[in-house]
């Protein structure tokens, strides 16, 4: 092995090995947001959508069949319009979060 050829290897390596570092890193970000909006949605939302459903149960209207959202776009747009509607003074943020829940619960949308 000539030199130029070991530090390709060396380089391929050190790349690699922050793809993976990276990778696991977006992946605890991701359930992190995860968390934090499940508990947003536990304190802010959940209440509400279960009396309205009248069936004691909020989820139902995530996956009922004539659900709003069918992509990612109109669930943020849900949210984004419940949150503001009612007033409930989620930062964009915390609706990142909490779309997150829902999409990785509930909706489960192939792709953006
Ligand atoms: C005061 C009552 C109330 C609160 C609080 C509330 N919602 Fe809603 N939400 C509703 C009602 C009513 C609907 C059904 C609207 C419809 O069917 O047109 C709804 C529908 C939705 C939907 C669409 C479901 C579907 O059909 O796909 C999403 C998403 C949603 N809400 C998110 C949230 C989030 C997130 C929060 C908390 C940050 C929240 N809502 C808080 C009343 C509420």
């Amino acid at each position: 092995m000539n030199k130029s050829c070991f530090q390709r290897g060396v380089n391929t390596l050190i790349a690699g090995s922050f793809f993976v570092v990276g990778y696991a890193l977006a992946a605890d970000a991701n359930q992190a947001a995860v968390s934090r909006g499940q508990a947003l949605h536990a304190d802010k939302c959940a209440t509400c959508h279960a009396e309205k459903s009248g069936l004691g149960d909020g989820n139902v209207l995530y996956l009922r069949s004539d659900k709003k959202a069918t992509n990612l776009k109109q669930l943020e747009g849900m949210v984004a319009r419940c949150n503001s509607e009612l007033r409930l003074d989620l930062f964009p943020e915390d609706e990142a979060d909490v779309v997150a829940f829902l999409h990785k619960n509930f909706y489960k949308f192939k792709k953006h």
